[in-house]
């Protein structure tokens, strides 16, 4: 059987470890799939940049309609971040008939509905595990995994840079701006650090999951945020010295307040006793913690950026798409777009 072909779209840190990962281990994933998946083309600014990543067989552009518009790609993976140029790609894309993988929590927090309704219409499958916690598996935990249960909350540390900046702070004493700038050379943050900061990339990548978890729209716009931004090194002395330690988590659960029944989405720092496991999620980390009423306790702990931890959720999307794509191209899959179901009408619950 011919490969399935791949257009990517940005070649950055996780498109080139995308590249990296599908060469060194293309025949098993292609055990695995089915099917060989072949990268056939790549769109970037950067093209003799591209030329020292990718081999002789890649054609490099730098239009990325190029990509979104040919005839031979089934797959097209968008990894240039940001919300505006993205989300015209994405829905071309799909209005072309073509699959999508993507590691954009912005784009899906802001533009998700109608990025899903557009695929769902279409038949085509929009798959996103990149987005949410680098490498490790939650949507996939959250979807399919936990799917007999009744999830009752999701929370997690998942913004890499601030729990970085508060494990450098507390163990070597070191101020805000120092560790930052660390988290910024070691290539965690955001293009925007305030997006990390202030706590909205967390934000986004926990109204994915709650979308996930509940089948609610996505609806970052309800979401309480708080950063960590006020912070001091004596904060997390104290809290420390009172058997705590201070996460930036992302909280959603089901909740009643003031006798009306929805979800709860927030990302705040928040103090944790010691003692739990979470509390011991150190450095760029991430770890995310599912409480569901067959499984009950489940706690997802891993990589949450970098090039190959975050490829090896791309490659798992190209993966899900190729082995179903080809064992009946004509199916509309509903697993890897968004389900909507009963929960459509919760209110977000404000804080
Ligand atoms: N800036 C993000 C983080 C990168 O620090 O977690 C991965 O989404």
């Amino acid at each position: 059987m011919k490969p399935i072909k791949v257009g990517l779209i940005g070649l950055g840190v996780v498109g080139a470890g995308t590249y990296t990962v599908l060469q060194r281990n293309g025949e098993e994933i292609r055990r695995r799939a089915g099917r060989a998946i072949e990268i056939s083309m790549v769109a970037v600014r950067n093209t003799a940049r591209a030329e020292a990543i990718v081999g002789a067989g890649v054609e490099i552009v730098t239009d990325a309609n190029l990509v979104v518009n040919h005839p031979d790609i089934e797959i097209v993976v968008e990894l240039i971040g940001g919300c505006d140029t993205a989300r015209e790609l994405v829905l071309k894309a799909i209005a072309n008939g073509k699959h999508v993988v993507t590691a954009n929590k912005a784009l899906l927090a802001l533009h998700g509905n109608e990025i899903f309704a557009a695929a769902q219409e279409k038949g085509v499958m929009v798959a996103f595990e990149a987005a949410v916690a680098g490498g490790i598996p939650i949507i996939k935990a959250l979807r399919e995994g936990l799917t007999a249960n009744r999830i009752e909350s999701v929370a997690g540390i998942i913004n890499g840079t601030t729990n970085f900046i508060l494990s450098e702070m507390r163990d070597k004493g070191l101020d805000f701006e120092t560790v930052l700038k660390q988290a910024q050379a070691l290539g965690y943050a955001e293009a925007d650090p305030t997006f990390d900061i202030e706590g909205i990339d967390a934000a986004h990548k926990l109204t994915i999951m709650s979308a996930i978890a509940f089948g609610i729209p996505v609806q970052f716009g309800k979401a309480y945020v708080e950063g960590i931004s006020k912070l001091q090194a004596v904060d997390i002395r104290y809290a420390e010295q009172l058997g705590y330690r201070i996460k930036l988590l992302g909280i959603t659960r089901r909740a009643v307040v003031n006798g009306v029944e929805g979800i709860e989405l927030r990302v705040h720092p928040t103090l944790i006793p010691t003692k739990r496991l979470i509390a011991n999620v150190e450095g760029a980390m991430n770890a995310v913690l599912v409480q569901a009423d067959a499984v009950g306790a489940s706690l997802y702990y891993g990589k949450g950026a970098g090039a190959e931890p975050t490829a090896s959720s791309v490659i798992a999307d190209l993966v899900d798409i190729t082995r179903l794509a080809t064992a009946d191209p004509g199916n509309r899959v509903p697993h890897l777009a968004f389900q909507p179901n009963q929960m459509t009408d919760v209110a977000i619950l404000p804080m």
